[in-house]
């Protein structure tokens, strides 16, 4: 029998050690990320007491702020966005070290003077040159930022210096080729932190632990029992505040190439040899490699966007896409996209993977099904004068869990069936709440863990299988020619028919 501490996933997942002490510089500390997410992420880590005492902090960005300013707008995101002060004794201990230093990404001084000041911050604070560099930025200043850090000699020592990169990391196979080229040129690949927050989300990591820790699955997660897998991740939210970037970007880049494609990768993958970053990242390659549209003679059969148009939310109207504020009224980017792939490999062959996201749905919510093959025949009588096949559906958020959809018996004389479900859920049996993904991801930057990162051949792997599409949707477009849907609903009737085509329906969430 295998305890939980003697479980490698729980020791190889969770490892309860220290960083050394070092400098987080935090390029974009003016922005919503850095006061919403990061330094309050790090703050927890401060009262969980998983930070060295010297730990530092340097935010960087354009504008003139003081150390003072800093600090309190730091504050003000932590009391905002996360579980509050909570000790005045020790936010005055972790504000001491939170610093900041104006500077502009593209120009070689701001470096120099940045440089400087962290080999001051050193001898005051005892960081003895370890620093991780984040770079929360808009994509169009990482390479200007990597190349002058490497410039000024900042990525120099290859166990001192990390860099952590926000994703889209490029915005197709050849953009994300030639900054995998500019990353490589300044530094070696065990520095670089390309992130994900998907993967720090504790149920996709738990989906190692569901299929590797446990022996019953294993045997019938292939072509054999498996009829399709549906990925979906499903959002309220519109653009928000954000069009500036979106509109250049859409669903299938926003969310599709990154986040749903990693829910992919670790659901069809082979297990890894061990638990460490390359043997989990060298299967995850070796399935992407396998991976391919549905159809790439037939585009319209591989994939399918819209847009969501005005309509209702809880109760309230909201306003279409093309409304919304910043938006090209004439824009054909892509607000929903639903994806088929498959897999040519001895485990997958023949088993459609559908993937599918957007936003202005009705729920948010995530999640993978594993739907399997009907019985062979059927002798018994079902309520709905037809059975449902078994799902397996993992819960990534919200109500976390797994669940498992069988046929039972009704009760009665007669021998009818219905489908019930079997349901874990996570915080009910844990009674406590999945922490934010940005904290376990930080952690794991300030402790050299790549595991959760994707590494340069994946990235540009996952931007191959989805470059086809790009490429045709980014061509020339009668403007109002993206299939829509009314926001508050599932999707365009033409994404229904994509999936019924194939004798199939997409789930109700
Ligand atoms: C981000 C996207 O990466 O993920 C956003 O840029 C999206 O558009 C967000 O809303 C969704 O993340 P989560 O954790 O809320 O599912």
């Amino acid at each position: 029998m295998v305890t939980l501490l003697e479980n490698p996933f729980r020791v190889g997942l969770r490892q309860e050690r220290t960083p050394e002490p070092l400098i987080l510089v935090i390029f974009g500390a003016s922005g919503d990320l850095t006061q919403r997410k990061l330094v309050p992420a790090v703050y927890k880590m401060k009262l969980e007491r998983r930070l060295p005492p010297e730990l530092t902090i340097v935010g960087v960005a354009r504008r003139d702020w003081t150390h003072d300013y800093f600090r309190e707008q730091m504050r003000q995101g932590i009391e905002e966005f996360s579980d509050g002060i909570v000790s005045e004794e020790i936010w005055k201990d972790f504000a001491e070290g939170l610093y900041y230093c104006s500077g502009n990404m593209d120009e070689a001084e701001s470096y120099q003077k940045l440089k400087a000041f962290l080999e001051e911050l050193d001898g005051k604070r005892g960081t003895r040159g370890n620093r991780v560099f984040y770079l929360s930025v808009a994509p169009n200043f990482f390479p200007p930022g990597i190349k002058q850090l490497g410039a000024a000699g900042m990525l120099t020592d290859p166990i001192k210096h990390r860099i952590v990169i926000e994703k889209p990391f490029g915005k197709d196979l050849s953009s994300a080729q030639v900054l995998n080229r500019i990353v490589q040129k300044v530094c070696k690949e065990e520095q670089v932190y390309r992130i994900d927050h998907y993967l720090g989300k504790e149920t996709v990591q738990n989906l190692l632990v569901f299929r590797f820790a446990n022996a019953i699955f294993e045997p019938l997660w292939n072509r054999q029992f498996v009829d399709h897998v549906q990925i979906t991740v499903a959002e309220t939210v519109g653009v928000e505040d954000r069009a500036g970037y979106y509109d250049h970007s859409g669903a299938l880049r926003d969310m599709l190439q990154n986040h749903l494609m990693q829910l992919f990768c670790l659901t069809a993958m082979d297990p890894p040899n061990a638990l460490n970053a390359d043997s989990i990242r060298n299967e995850k390659v070796k399935v992407l490699q396998a991976t391919h549209l549905a159809d790439l003679h037939n585009l319209e059969k591989s994939a399918i966007r819209g847009q969501y148009k005005a309509g209702w939310m809880k109760g309230k109207p909201v306003p279409g896409y093309l409304e919304e504020p910043g938006v090209d009224p004439n824009s054909t980017t892509p607000t929903y996209v639903a994806m088929k792939l498959m897999i040519d490999n001895w485990r997958w062959k023949g088993v459609p993977f559908y993937l599918r996201t957007g936003k202005r749905l009705p729920k948010k919510v995530s999640e993978i099904a594993i739907q399997f093959k009907e019985v062979p025949l059927l002798i018994f009588q079902s309520a709905a004068h037809q059975t449902s096949p078994n799902i397996l559906s993992m819960r990534i958020q919200p109500n976390e869990g797994i669940a498992l959809r069988f046929e039972a018996k009704m009760p009665g004389s007669e021998l009818r069936t219905r489908s019930v479900e079997m349901d874990f859920d996570y915080g009910s049996s844990f009674g406590m709440a999945t922490s934010d993904a940005y904290h376990r991801l930080l952690l794991d930057a300030m402790l050299g863990d790549q595991t959760l990162f994707t590494r340069a051949d994946e990235v540009e792997e996952a931007w191959r299988v989805v470059t086809p599409v790009l490429s045709a949707w980014d061509g020339p477009a009668e403007p109002h020619s993206v299939p829509q849907y009314e926001a508050g609903t599932w999707e365009p009737t033409e994404a229904e028919f994509f999936i019924n085509r194939d004798g199939r329906r997409w789930r109700r969430l």
